[in-house]
């Protein structure tokens, strides 16, 4: 096991008073802190190396290709993929889906072709499949979920088809902690030469991720949700689905040869980068999955359960907590209902006694209503939070239930 102590003196922001008291941070899902590592790369940056990449000719602009190329490679080997060229950097899970949505799925989607979407899905990975199917009328096809917020497999082996081109799914749900299982929905997929994309927003601070076993076609993640800095993320994809890939930006740095009136596009990855990247944001990030690599996921995962197990008890001992699972989540999240009181208001006291929950529809509205919710309290917690922590949580979530 780790050292809790160390851990927490690892994040400067968790040492933070308000009121001459601590806090406690329990809204994991929504972004995780920063540790010391990733703030001292990202002003070691701006600080001694600042520059543009491959494109000076220079000192500077030497390093800065260095560290941002030398990401790629972290990238890379945190997902197990095999090239560098199918690592490309974007400013978030987001745009990643975006990307897909717009520069892929156009280029073989015919009128009539399905797409398959959990019920479950956050709007990042609903809204743009929406938008793209409208402009190439394709039909999407809500997959149904278990009690657990997990596709029902049953009904996703029923609704495959040979029209069915493409399938948008989550490793973790946001609201309820449960895994979806992606080796056998990519199996399935590919006897039916559908594409699977998985939204790994909720998965890699959690879990080891193996684009190359799980046999994903596209994969994505945000950094800051994995400790690193806002404003970068990444779009895995396998080589030869990229190279089919529109970019949805144009521009420079992702161009061969440009005449006045004509170009030709670059090579991967730089065709899907067009523009000077978040630079700074692609190093930090670079750190956050070296910072993890040094904690090692046994160790994250043996916290994480220790953890969840203690909220699990104690939540349902509580009479008037209605949780939104039947059974105790693979990552620590738990979205719940003080029952006859809205989330706002148990956030809004929560908030007063220096806890941060989120509250409210989680961006998953249709998710929300799946779950017969108007909006639920979301505690997601972390490895650097203690039992402690869970403890003053529960007490003052009984002072909430006594005061409303
Ligand atoms: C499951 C899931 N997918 C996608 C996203 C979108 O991430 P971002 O806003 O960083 O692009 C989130 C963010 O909460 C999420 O939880």
């Amino acid at each position: 096991m780790f050292e809790l102590k160390k851990i927490r003196s690892d994040f400067p922001i968790l040492s933070k008073k308000r009121n001459e008291k601590s806090f406690i941070y329990f809204d994991n899902a929504a972004t995780t802190q920063k540790p010391q590592e990733v703030i001292n790369e990202v002003c070691d940056f701006y600080t001694h190396y600042n520059s543009n990449i491959e494109r000076g000719m220079y000192f500077l602009a030497d390093e800065s290709t260095k560290k941002f190329n030398d990401t790629r490679s972290i990238v890379r080997s945190f997902l197990n993929a095999k090239l560098n060229e199918e690592i490309i950097f974007t400013s978030g899970c987001t745009q990643s889906i975006n990307m897909v949505c717009f520069g892929f799925l156009n280029t073989f989607i015919k009128p009539g072709d399905q797409i398959l979407i959990g019920k479950m899905e956050h709007h990042a990975n609903l809204v743009p499949w929406q938008i793209a199917s409208n402009r190439l009328k394709a039909k999407i096809i809500p997959l149904e979920s278990s009690e657990n917020g997990v596709i029902d497999m049953s009904d996703f082996k029923k609704k495959i088809n040979s029209k069915v081109k493409f399938i948008a799914i989550q490793h973790i749900s946001n609201i309820t902690g449960h895994e979806n299982n992606i080796q056998e929905i990519c199996s399935i997929a590919h006897q039916h030469n559908a594409f699977v994309l998985v939204d790994g927003a909720q998965a890699v601070s959690h879990k080891s991720v193996n684009v190359h076993s799980l046999n994903c076609d596209f994969y994505c993640f945000s950094g800051h949700k994995c400790f690193g800095p806002t404003g970068v993320g990444v779009l895995y994809g396998k080589k030869d689905l990229l190279l089919r890939m529109t970019p949805l930006l144009f521009g420079g740095n992702m161009i061969g040869r440009v005449s006045f009136s004509n170009s030709s596009l670059g090579d991967l990855p730089q065709k899907l980068e067009a523009g000077t990247p978040n630079i700074a944001g692609v190093i930090g990030l670079g750190a956050a999955i070296n910072y993890i690599s040094s904690l090692g996921f046994n160790n994250i995962k043996l916290a994480e359960k220790l953890l969840a197990e203690k909220m699990w008890s104690a939540l349902k001992a509580m009479n008037n907590i209605a949780l939104s699972i039947k059974a105790p989540p693979q990552s620590p999240v738990f979205s719940f209902n003080v029952k006859g009181i809205h989330s706002y208001d148990v956030g809004t006291l929560l908030d007063e006694m220096n806890i941060c929950v989120r509250t409210g529809s989680l961006c998953a509205q249709p998710a929300i209503k799946e779950l017969n919710s108007t909006g639920f309290v979301r505690a997601s917690l972390c490895f650097y939070n203690t039992e402690e922590e869970i403890e003053l949580f529960v007490s003052a979530l009984k002072k909430v239930i006594k005061l409303l």
